[in-house]
Protein backbone atom coordinates (compact mmCIF):
# COMPACT_ATOMS: atom_id res chain seq x y z
CA UNK A 1 0.00 0.00 0.00
CA UNK A 2 1.33 3.51 -1.09
CA UNK A 3 1.17 6.14 1.76
CA UNK A 4 1.20 9.56 0.10
CA UNK A 5 4.66 11.60 2.36
CA UNK A 6 2.15 14.01 3.32
CA UNK A 7 -0.60 11.59 4.81
CA UNK A 8 2.55 10.04 6.80
CA UNK A 9 3.30 13.26 8.20
CA UNK A 10 -0.22 14.02 8.76
CA UNK A 11 -0.57 10.75 10.61
CA UNK A 12 2.85 11.18 12.59
CA UNK A 13 1.75 14.41 13.64
CA UNK A 14 -1.75 13.08 14.63
CA UNK A 15 0.03 10.05 16.63
CA UNK A 16 2.09 12.72 18.88
CA UNK A 17 -0.21 14.80 19.68
CA UNK A 18 -2.39 11.77 21.37
CA UNK A 19 0.94 10.48 23.22
CA UNK A 20 1.37 14.21 24.57
CA UNK A 21 -2.33 14.81 25.59
CA UNK A 22 -1.86 11.00 27.32
CA UNK A 23 1.09 12.45 28.45
CA UNK A 24 0.07 15.13 30.21
CA UNK A 25 -2.79 13.22 31.91
CA UNK A 26 -0.52 11.24 33.40
CA UNK A 27 1.76 13.59 34.63
CA UNK A 28 -0.99 15.76 36.04
CA UNK A 29 -2.52 12.65 37.81
CA UNK A 30 1.02 11.63 39.25
CA UNK A 31 2.63 14.88 40.12
CA UNK A 32 0.24 17.32 41.08
CA UNK A 33 -2.07 14.80 42.51
CA UNK A 34 -5.60 14.77 40.21
CA UNK A 35 -8.03 13.25 42.89
CA UNK A 36 -10.55 13.84 45.45
CA UNK A 37 -9.38 16.14 48.23
CA UNK A 38 -8.20 14.30 51.06
CA UNK A 39 -8.66 11.11 49.17
CA UNK A 40 -7.31 8.91 52.31
CA UNK A 41 -9.81 9.31 54.72
CA UNK A 42 -13.14 7.21 54.46
CA UNK A 43 -15.84 6.76 56.09
CA UNK A 44 -18.70 3.81 55.38
CA UNK A 45 -21.91 5.53 53.60
CA UNK A 46 -24.49 3.53 55.28
CA UNK A 47 -23.84 4.59 58.74
CA UNK A 48 -23.05 8.00 57.84
CA UNK A 49 -25.85 9.13 60.35
CA UNK A 50 -23.79 7.14 63.23
CA UNK A 51 -20.92 8.86 62.93
CA UNK A 52 -20.40 11.10 65.85
CA UNK A 53 -19.43 13.66 63.17
CA UNK A 54 -21.67 13.59 60.10
CA UNK A 55 -24.46 12.45 62.48
CA UNK A 56 -24.74 16.00 63.50
CA UNK A 57 -23.64 17.74 60.31
CA UNK A 58 -22.93 21.84 61.08
CA UNK A 59 -20.22 24.82 61.93
CA UNK A 60 -18.10 24.46 64.43
CA UNK A 61 -15.71 26.92 65.70
CA UNK A 62 -12.22 25.66 66.86
CA UNK A 63 -10.31 27.22 70.00
CA UNK A 64 -7.91 29.31 67.91
CA UNK A 65 -10.72 31.30 65.55
CA UNK A 66 -10.76 28.42 62.64
CA UNK A 67 -13.73 26.87 61.78
CA UNK A 68 -14.94 23.75 60.63
CA UNK A 69 -18.10 23.02 58.50
CA UNK A 70 -19.44 19.03 58.57
CA UNK A 71 -21.22 19.03 55.56
CA UNK A 72 -23.83 16.26 54.39
CA UNK A 73 -24.54 15.62 50.95
CA UNK A 74 -27.47 13.03 49.54
CA UNK A 75 -30.32 13.56 47.22
CA UNK A 76 -30.93 16.43 47.00
CA UNK A 77 -29.97 18.92 49.45
CA UNK A 78 -26.89 19.75 52.04
CA UNK A 79 -27.13 20.06 55.34
CA UNK A 80 -27.30 22.07 57.26
CA UNK A 81 -28.62 24.99 55.10
CA UNK A 82 -27.54 27.44 55.13
CA UNK A 83 -24.06 27.13 56.01
CA UNK A 84 -23.20 30.42 57.94
CA UNK A 85 -19.29 30.87 58.68
CA UNK A 86 -17.19 33.98 59.45
CA UNK A 87 -15.16 35.97 57.10
CA UNK A 88 -11.35 36.46 57.46
CA UNK A 89 -10.69 33.39 58.74
CA UNK A 90 -9.96 29.52 57.34
CA UNK A 91 -12.81 27.49 56.95
CA UNK A 92 -12.10 23.95 56.83
CA UNK A 93 -15.40 22.14 55.07
CA UNK A 94 -15.60 18.26 55.75
CA UNK A 95 -17.97 16.57 53.26
CA UNK A 96 -19.38 13.34 52.67
CA UNK A 97 -22.36 11.50 50.93
CA UNK A 98 -24.54 8.61 52.22
CA UNK A 99 -25.64 7.82 48.83
CA UNK A 100 -23.95 8.77 45.36
CA UNK A 101 -21.94 10.73 43.73
CA UNK A 102 -22.05 14.83 44.63
CA UNK A 103 -20.65 18.30 44.23
CA UNK A 104 -20.12 20.81 46.21
CA UNK A 105 -19.24 24.07 44.71
CA UNK A 106 -19.16 27.62 46.06
CA UNK A 107 -20.04 29.15 43.21
CA UNK A 108 -17.75 32.17 42.22
CA UNK A 109 -15.28 30.86 44.30
CA UNK A 110 -12.42 28.16 43.92
CA UNK A 111 -14.17 26.01 46.75
CA UNK A 112 -14.94 22.94 44.96
CA UNK A 113 -14.86 19.75 45.25
CA UNK A 114 -16.62 16.14 44.26
CA UNK A 115 -18.28 14.27 47.31
CA UNK A 116 -17.62 10.49 46.97
CA UNK A 117 -19.67 7.96 48.82
CA UNK A 118 -17.27 6.60 51.04
CA UNK A 119 -14.38 9.22 51.55
CA UNK A 120 -14.10 12.16 53.14
CA UNK A 121 -13.71 15.31 50.80
CA UNK A 122 -11.60 18.05 52.97
CA UNK A 123 -10.60 21.20 52.22
CA UNK A 124 -10.07 24.55 53.43
CA UNK A 125 -10.48 28.13 52.12
CA UNK A 126 -10.77 31.79 53.19
CA UNK A 127 -13.87 34.09 52.07
CA UNK A 128 -12.21 37.73 52.43
CA UNK A 129 -15.38 39.30 51.94
CA UNK A 130 -19.06 38.95 53.65
CA UNK A 131 -21.80 37.78 51.58
CA UNK A 132 -23.80 35.35 50.25
CA UNK A 133 -23.05 32.56 48.16
CA UNK A 134 -24.70 30.12 46.26
CA UNK A 135 -23.37 26.46 47.07
CA UNK A 136 -24.31 23.86 43.90
CA UNK A 137 -23.96 20.36 43.31
CA UNK A 138 -21.94 19.95 40.21
CA UNK A 139 -21.92 16.06 39.74
CA UNK A 140 -25.03 15.12 37.83
CA UNK A 141 -27.33 12.89 40.92
CA UNK A 142 -30.65 11.78 39.46
CA UNK A 143 -33.46 13.39 38.53
CA UNK A 144 -33.20 16.26 40.94
CA UNK A 145 -29.62 17.27 40.97
CA UNK A 146 -30.71 21.12 39.62
CA UNK A 147 -32.84 21.34 42.56
CA UNK A 148 -29.74 20.41 44.39
CA UNK A 149 -28.31 23.52 46.25
CA UNK A 150 -27.74 25.47 49.49
CA UNK A 151 -26.82 28.62 50.35
CA UNK A 152 -23.65 29.76 52.38
CA UNK A 153 -23.62 32.90 54.56
CA UNK A 154 -20.21 34.93 54.96
CA UNK A 155 -21.11 36.93 58.37
CA UNK A 156 -18.79 40.04 59.17
CA UNK A 157 -15.97 38.50 61.45
CA UNK A 158 -16.80 38.42 64.90
CA UNK A 159 -20.81 38.78 64.16
CU1 LIG B 1 -26.23 16.21 44.04
CU2 LIG B 1 -26.19 16.72 41.71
Amino acid sequence: MNVDLYEKIWMGAAAALIAVFLLAIVVAAGAYAVQPPSHMEVIDPTTVYEDPEFGAPGVETRTDGSVVVTVVAEMFFFDPDPIEVPAGVPVTFRITSPDVIHGFEVVGTNANTMVIPGYVSQFTTTFPEPGEYTVACNEYCGMLHHNMGATLIVQEAGE
